[in-house]
């Protein structure tokens, strides 16, 4: 590019980094951080095709709204499955960030974070959903490799690191080395995999239906894969399925285990299956400076230590793993030339869509 349309680039327009997220979007000003934490929600009014309310405006909305509105998650499993939303909920973040930085005579240029794993549809979705919504350039990258830079694992080197990103929608498990994604696997059993595993649990055990917010809530504050010295205790409630009537019961640390057990035994399943087909040299290298845990559901108490004791391998518990990716993409915006080797140039080279 001419030095002076580069110049002309860096005043009149800025860098976004998006993480893409199926529960939150965080998006990075290239010069300001992060500007914006918000749950993927959009409110559609069903009537007119107006946006209502995005965000957390928009979450508050989920199960309360009348019957033209309608508040969707346009992601689902860590891919845009309804694209018309997840198109304007683009053009709201990359507005409301351009309103923070009030440079806006041209459009962005943007990194935005894919799940691994994604077929090459999804990834051309994301990337055409993020032009429409009038970015001048769109790089994409793969949200564990962006993770891994954005903790300032030194992914560049001859030593193989692995990232754990435990989302809501997917888990990626990655190994990097030199640059590039060694082995991986991605799969769909994350944070709302566990709110669903928790509603199933309550209903079969206690005749009671909750919903996803109580149930995710309950995780959170009670939720511990390992049991512990002394027991928490929830009080939730929810509809009784036999009267019908609101019905209250407490839920102990136990039952949470219990409900996710299954899910949590998969996940440690496939973090071995990983390891188990990662080249001997890495597997030496990734046993010696141990496995880092990212995404919302690093934070599930216990799970770094059962992890560990599985798989023989420290785990740590990256810190503010919730912004990983998002502070992943900020690291390449601030130099770009560093990091076009692991961006993904061509969607062609990813796997086919069944
Ligand atoms: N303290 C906590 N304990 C357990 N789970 C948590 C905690 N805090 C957040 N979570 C879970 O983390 C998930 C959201 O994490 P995150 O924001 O990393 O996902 P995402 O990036 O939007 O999803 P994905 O990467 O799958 O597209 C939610 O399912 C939430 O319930
Ligand atoms: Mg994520």
């Amino acid at each position: 590019m001419p030095k002076f349309l580069n110049k002309l680039y860096t005043t009149f327009s800025h860098d976004i980094g998006i993480d893409l997220g199926t529960a939150n979007t965080l998006v990075y000003v290239k010069g300001q951080g992060i500007v914006i934490n918000e749950p993927s929600v959009v409110a559609v009014n069903q009537k007119t095709g107006r946006v209502v309310a995005v965000g957390s405006q928009a979450k508050d909305m989920l199960g309360r709204t009348p019957a033209h509105i309608a508040a969707v998650r346009p992601l689902v499993d860590g891919v845009i499955s309804d694209f018309e939303v997840a198109e304007e909920m683009i053009v709201y973040l990359i507005n409301k960030a351009q309103k923070e930085t009030k440079k806006k005579f041209f459009g962005p240029r943007v990194i935005v974070g894919i799940p691994s794993g994604v077929t090459n549809v999804e990834a051309r979705a994301v990337r055409d959903a993020t032009k429409n919504a009038g970015a001048r350039e769109v790089h994409v990258v793969e949200q564990p490799m962006s993770a891994a830079i954005g903790i300032q694992l030194p992914i560049h080197e001859p030593a193989g690191n692995m990232v754990i990103d435990i989302g809501g929608g997917t888990t990626d498990i990655a190994v990097i080395s030199l640059g590039g994604v060694v082995r991986s696997k991605s799969l769909k059993i994350a944070g709302d995999k566990l709110n669903n595993d928790i509603i199933s649990y309550i209903r079969n055990e206690f005749k009671i239906l909750i919903g996803e917010k109580t149930a995710e809530e309950v995780k959170i504050a009670i939720g511990v894969v390992v049991p512990g010295d002394r027991p928490h205790e929830a009080p939730i409630r929810g509809r009784d399925l036999v009267t019908g009537l609101p019905r209250e019961v407490v839920l102990t640390d136990a039952d949470i285990r219990e409900a996710i057990s299954q899910s949590i035994d998969n996940l440690v399943d496939s973090v071995k299956e990983v390891l188990e087909t990662t080249p001997p040299e890495v597997l030496a290298d990734v046993m010696h400076r141990g496995i880092y845990l990212v995404g919302g559901g690093a934070l599930i108490r216990g799970l770094d230590k059962l992890i560990e004791s599985n798989v023989g391998i420290p785990v740590y518990v990256a810190d503010d793993p919730l912004t990983a990716v998002a502070r992943g993409t900020g690291v390449i915006l601030e130099d770009l030339a560093r990091y076009e080797d692991i961006l993904i140039q061509n969607e062609d080279d990813l796997p086919k869509a069944q």
